[in-house]
This record gives C-alpha cells, sequence and structure tokens, in this order.
C-alpha cells in the first residue's frame, strides 16, 4: 500500500535511523521529514537519502499550529511517527519549559492536526508516539519495568515525555484518534549528539580529555543499539495494535562505570594505545540532581507479540560505534562547530 508519512525530528539520532529504514525499505511510501534542526537535528544525518524520491524534508516546528496544519493540508498524510523532542535529561534540569514547550505543546499540536485532518476517516490512519523507558522512574537493585508499570518521571525532561504519553493515550480514548506508544531504553549507535554518555566518552578518549562520570558510576541503564530500535520501530508502525503500549529493550543493562571501562578497553585496541591508557582519563563529577538509579525494560510484550528482538550484543554494537565515530571525525568537528547550520543553508537556501 502506498503511505504518506510524516516523520518529526528525523535529522535527530534515532529520527535519522527511522528515516533512512523507511526510506530506503520502502520506497512506494513518501517520506516527509519535518524537524526543526534545533542544536540536535543535523541534515547531515541524512545526506545518503537526501536525493531520494520519496523523501521530503520539510523545516519547521512542531509548536506551530497553522504551519503544522498547513502540512497536513499539503501532503494528506495517513500516519506519523513522532520523535520531535528536547531529549537531554542535564538541559531540561536547566531550562524546563522548552521541554515543556516542544515535548508536551508540540506533541498536543500534532495530536490535535492529526484529529482535525483525520475526523470520520480513521480507518488506516496512525499516530505513532516514540517515547522513553524514563517515565517509568526509578527501579531499585531488582525488577523490570513493564508495560504496566505506574509512570512515576523524576527528571524535567521525563516529565514532558510522560505528559505526551498521557495526552496521547486521551486523544485515543476520547476522540478515537488511531494512536500506539512505544517506550524504549537508551540508544547508542552512529550520529548521536556528543553531550550524550557515548559519544562524549569516545570524543574526550581519543582527543585525551577527561571523561566525565556522574557519582560513582553506579547509575545502571539498559542500553539498545539505534538501528534495533529503528526496527522495532517499523515493526510496531505496521503490526501494532491501536490503543497499546510497547516497551522496547535490550536485555542489556550496565553500570555507567563498567561500560565507560569497556569502552575505554575497546578504544585502547582501536588507538592502538597500551590497555588501561584511555581508563586514566575517567574522572568522577559531582552526581546529577535527581539522578534516577536504574532503568531496566521488559520487551517481552513486543517479542511475543510481534517477534522483535535486539540483532546485536553490546560489545559488538559497541565496536560498530566507536568504528563510525573513528572514521567520521569531520561529522564531529560540524556538529560541535555548528557548521552544519551553514550546510542547511547551503543546501535549500539557495533552491
Ligand atoms: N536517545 C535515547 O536514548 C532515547 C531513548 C528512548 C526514547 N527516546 C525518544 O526518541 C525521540 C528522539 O530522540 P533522539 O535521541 O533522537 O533526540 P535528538 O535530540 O537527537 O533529536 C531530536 C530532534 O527533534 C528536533 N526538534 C526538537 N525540537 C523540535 C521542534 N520544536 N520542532 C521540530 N523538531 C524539533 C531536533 O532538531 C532533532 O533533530 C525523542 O522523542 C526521545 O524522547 C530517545
Amino acid at each position: 500500500m502506498k503511505r504518506k508519512l510524516l516523520i518529526t525530528g528525523g535529522a535527530g539520532f534515532i529520527g535519522s535511523h527511522v528515516v533512512r529504514l523507511f526510506v530506503n525499505k520502502y520506497p512506494d511510501y513518501q517520506i516527509v521529514n519535518l524537524d526543526a534542526l534545533t542544536y540536535a537535528g543535523n541534515l547531515e544525518n541524512l545526506t545518503d537519502i537526501n536525493e531520494k524520491a520519496n523523501y521530503t524534508f520539510e523545516k519547521g516546528d512542531i509548536t506551530d499550529e497553522t504551519f503544522i496544519d498547513e502540512l497536513f493540508q499539503k501532503y494528506h498524510f495517513d500516519g506519523v511517527i513522532h520523535l520531535a523532542a528536547e531529549s537531554h535529561v542535564d538541559r531540561s534540569i536547566l531550562d524546563p519549559l522548552a521541554f515543556i514547550r516542544t515535548n508536551v505543546m508540540g506533541t498536543a499540536v500534532l495530536l490535535n492536526s492529526a484529529r482535525k485532518h483525520w475526523k470520520g476517516n480513521e480507518n488506516g490512519k496512525l499516530f505513532y508516539h516514540v517515547s522513553t523507558d524514563e517515565v517509568y522512574g526509578s527501579l531499585g537493585e531488582e525488577g523490570f519495568f513493564t508495560e504496566e508499570t505506574s509512570y512515576d518521571p523524576r527528571s524535567p525532561y521525563s516529565a514532558s515525555k510522560a505528559s505526551s504519553d498521557h495526552f496521547v493515550m486521551a486523544y485515543y480514548h476520547t476522540y478515537h484518534l488511531p494512536a500506539i506508544i512505544s517506550n524504549c531504553s537508551n540508544n547508542y549507535g552512529s550520529h548521536h549528539f556528543p553531550e550524550k554518555l557515548i559519544p562524549l566518552a569516545i570524543h574526550n578518549i581519543k582527543n585525551n580529555k577527561p571523561v566525565p562520570v556522574y557519582g560513582k558510576g553506579e547509575n545502571v541503564r539498559d542500553w539498545l543499539f539505534v538501528e534495533d530500535h529503528a526496527r522495532a520501530i517499523d515493526v510496531i508502525f505496521h503490526n501494532g495494535r491501536l490503543g497499546e503500549t510497547y516497551n522496547i529493550g535490550g536485555f542489556n543493562e550496565w553500570k555507567n562505570i563498567d561500560l565507560i571501562q569497556l569502552l575505554c578497553r575497546i578504544m585502547d585496541k582501536k588507538l592502538g594505545r597500551p590497555e588501561g591508557t584511555s581508563a586514566q582519563l575517567i574522572t568522577f563529577v559531582k552526581d546529577r540532581a535527581g539522578h534516577d538509579l536504574r532503568y531496566a525494560i521488559d520487551a517481552t510484550k513486543l517479542n511475543k507479540e510481534l517477534g522483535w528482538e535486539p540483532s546485536l550484543q553490546f560489545e559488538e554494537g559497541l565496536e560498530k560505534t566507536v568504528d563510525w565515530y573513528l572514521s567520521n571525525e569531520e561529522w564531529l568537528q560540524h556538529v560541535t562547530s555548528g557548521a552544519y547550520q551553514q550546510y542547511y543553508q547551503e543546501q535549500y537556501q539557495k533552491r
């Protein structure tokens, strides 16, 4: 079936992997990538598919009601995969209102446009909201988050995502808007903005800079290779049940300090340094305020219902990620220098 899909946040880390997968796998679909190109959005993430006939980029803000309405009128979308968000917990502690604007208000604007444009004709439509396991709060040493776990967000970021999830379900129940949510654990892989733990550590190790680790590095996260997340989104988008939530996880829990030590060993090997060299760069810093101790996802429902499972072992995925960063030095320089803004001007303004 031919479909017209709106993917929001497609110039970001996960969004670019989702856009790439859909554009390449579904040549019959028309994919529109809507992104405001904040500091986290980078069109250089998509140079390999930029010229494909079934791909269009639209620059715009999801909080702009008029613009979003016009977009629905222009393209007659029958599906939305919504990833656009402010996504960094540390930034949410510094500026919570920006997170409320984009994550709560932006999601509500999209839901409202979808409702208006699909009213009376909901059959075959789908609003797919991409969310995080952080909405569930923090675990002790035991247990897992399931789809039945109560929401207990504890940072401005997770509170804004939890709120957006509630609006999605409110639109499903109140207006019968066809909707699905997935809540995923921490992602890692290529094209990840170097403010997040893994790309930041790779960048700093390479440049012999201190590698900051919060507190004692005791916090535990479940890590999933970003391309496996994109595959899960594909499976859920096409086969998930309306009104359902699916947890996505890697069955792969690591303490931050163990992860960083593994990364140091991989970097020593890749850079030809004596073992133990990179680990000397580890520097413990003051813990993040309200730092959740442990997240762990039970992704059994997704596995049993839709047959999805992670494809990569962590060490293999981490090596692939390190290889990508080491051979894409230019990408890293551009995102850190803001030169990709210039790239955007050159790529699109002249047309
Ligand atoms: N990174 C993770 O580990 C993780 C895990 C689970 C869920 N998620 C969720 O997945 C989604 C994508 O995360 P990510 O890590 O790729 O984020 P990211 O920060 O790399 O990308 C976000 C994208 O959204 C765009 N954007 C931001 N505000 C916008 C606005 N107002 N209008 C239009 N576009 C805007 C940015 O330009 C950027 O391209 C988010 O909703 C996040 O909550 C992320």
